[in-house]
């Protein structure tokens, strides 16, 4: 166990955190050049782990990586981690880096990639953001157009949400949503982002340059399931201020209801529409149909 309480592997085996290191010529570590992804167990179970392989495999292909460990082996590892660590919930990160190699941009002589596994416990986000709504502001760091390293990529290149991060915890918010260059709403630095307005609920499209998030797909689904209008759209941060309702989703968020965007209060917090979906989605949380 670390001062911080991570249980951490390194191409499979565990490593107490002072034995956890990985080269500096590791090109995760000089170009960010490394993928990830983050499965959560709900009841003691991989949740949607089939998923978020799914997005490794895309995330992979997109920056030409053909991953050395097969999906079998990474949904084990998944579970050991979870076992190993030995508490209720997990938040559960594996790391795939190009592996070490010469100091160039040149990855063709990186032969092996480095595989980090980090988990913990499920994070615990305050009871008030989710009675009383959280608060976001909206950045004025911009989401990386699709035309460069694609934000559709679960990457190690996490600057610019670093950043926007950062405007967000001066303002003594949670989260802040990135607009891309267009202006137009994207995501949030390690979430998405859903409006309501006039019992319609939208969401930015793929289009618009953001991460494709598991929740986010189980709440297009949610809605379907429950007939409340849903659209993938576009829409400006003026457009998400004048809301009904608005929330945030993430593996760790789950449906998080938004109170105030900077110092503007929005409408319903939380709305009725929002509770609705958020209560949808916790029954899927626990469908062993969704665990691994
Ligand atoms: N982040 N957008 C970004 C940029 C993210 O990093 C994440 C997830 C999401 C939400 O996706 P999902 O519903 O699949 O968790 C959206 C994870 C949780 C993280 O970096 O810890």
């Amino acid at each position: 166990m670390s001062e911080y309480g991570y249980t951490i592997s390194i191409d499979g085996k565990f490593v107490s955190e002072p034995d956890a290191k990985v080269s500096v010529l590791d090109h995760g570590f000089l170009f960010g050049d490394s993928i990830y992804e983050v499965v959560r167990t709900v009841d003691g179970k991989l949740f949607a782990a089939d998923r978020h392989l799914a997005r490794l495999h895309g995330s992979a292909e997109k920056l030409n990586m053909q991953l050395q460990r097969d999906d079998q082996w990474l949904l084990q590892h998944w579970r050991d981690m979870h076992a190993k660590r030995g508490g209720v919930e997990s938040y559960l990160r594996i790391i795939i880096t190009r592996g070490v190699g010469p100091l160039s941009l040149d990855f063709t002589d990186c032969e092996k990639q480095t595989v980090i596994g980090i988990a913990k416990p499920l994070n615990k986000w305050p009871d008030h953001d989710y009675a009383h709504g959280c608060k976001i502001v909206l950045a004025q760091v911009r989401r990386n157009p699709k035309q460069s390293t694609d934000p559709a990529v679960k990457s190690g290149n996490y600057l610019n949400n670093v950043l926007a991060l950062q405007e967000a915890r001066a303002q003594g918010a949670t989260e802040a949503v990135m607009m891309n260059v267009q202006g137009h709403v994207t995501e949030a630095t390690t979430s998405n982002v859903f409006m309501i307005k006039d019992g319609v609920v939208k969401t930015p499209a793929l289009k618009e340059g953001l991460l494709e998030g598991v929740t986010r797909g189980f709440i297009l689904q949610v809605c379907q399931k429950l007939e409340i209008p849903c659209e993938e759209a576009v829409f400006t941060g003026d457009e998400l201020l004048g809301a009904d309702e608005v929330f945030i989703t993430g593996t760790t968020r789950d449906v998080m209801p938004v109170g105030f965007i900077g110092d503007h209060k929005i409408k319903l917090t939380p709305g009725s529409l929002t509770i609705k979906i958020a209560n949808a989605y916790h029954e899927m949380l626990h469908d062993p149909n969704n665990h691994q």
